[in-house]
């Protein structure tokens, strides 16, 4: 991978606002990107992760680290009568999405997911779609997803699987680090951030290793699902 995995990470510390100003830049393109990079698969592993929340009718959902909002409108669509929550640090991607879905209000709140404020025992469950893997602490993360979430509630989290750890191998490697940067690039005009989206996987960690982690966090039952040939991976978690 040499000239590929040229390094373009953030230090911890300059990874929230690096974060946060990238997705701010990205974010007209960003829903066009995502189906493209995703091959149009995106939107089945958001279904499958929404249907492991075991939501009650009326419940409620929060999609931390919502974009634009796609696992949220998504929830509402499938499940008429429950309610969605977005929250993000980054105002612009929900910007994007406001109103996208004629007749689904979803209400969006800018929040940094490690200080999310809402109270205790909220929500029925707590979802996040390629979030957690921008995130330095990750353990304290989780918990505070966790508290948020009522007793007997789920914590979902759908990310990518570090490369090493797929059966495609190099072939993802090829598509993730060569090409997505370049029709990145093309899409959004910003091809670092397209160069920093496939380095965001590489540290971090095989499906085992977080579902530890949510377990450290407090969480309970973990168990997780990989798709596309062991390249995304859905974590479910319950919340004792
Ligand atoms: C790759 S996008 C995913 C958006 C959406 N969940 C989806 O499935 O398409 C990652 C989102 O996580 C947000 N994010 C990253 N770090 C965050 C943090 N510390 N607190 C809240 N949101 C964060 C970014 O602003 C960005 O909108």
């Amino acid at each position: 991978m040499s000239g590929a995995n040229k390094q373009i990470l953030p230090s911890n510390e300059e990874k929230p606002l690096f974060v946060n100003s990238m997705f701010a830049r990205i974010a007209p393109t960003y829903d066009r990107m995502n189906r493209l990079m995703a091959m149009g698969q995106d939107q089945s592993w958001r279904r499958e992760m929404l249907a492991y929340c075991n939501l009650p009718p009326r419940g409620t959902l929060l999609d931390i680290g919502t974009g634009t909002g796609d696992i949220a409108y998504e929830a509402m669509r499938l499940y008429p009568g429950i309610q969605a929550y977005g929250a993000d640090f980054t105002y612009e991607m929900m910007a994007a999405g406001v109103g996208r879905e004629p007749g689904l209000a979803l209400p969006y709140t800018q929040a940094d997911t490690y200080h999310l404020p809402y109270a205790d025992n909220t929500f029925d469950a707590v979802v996040s779609g390629f979030m957690v893997r921008n995130l330095v602490d990750r353990t304290a993360a989780f918990r505070e997803q966790a508290r948020v979430a009522k007793p007997g509630g789920r914590v979902v989290c759908l990310e990518i699987t570090p490369p090493d750890n797929t059966i495609l191998g190099p072939l993802f490697q090829l598509y993730f680090f060569r090409i997505v940067p370049i029709i990145g690039g093309l899409i959004s005009g910003d091809s670092e951030a397209y160069a920093y989206l496939p380095q965001s996987t590489v540290n971090f960690p095989a499906p085992t290793k977080l579902a530890h982690i949510m377990e450290m966090a407090g969480l309970r039952n973990v168990v997780y699902h990989e798709r596309m040939m062991g390249t995304v991976a859905i974590h479910v978690g319950m919340k004792l």
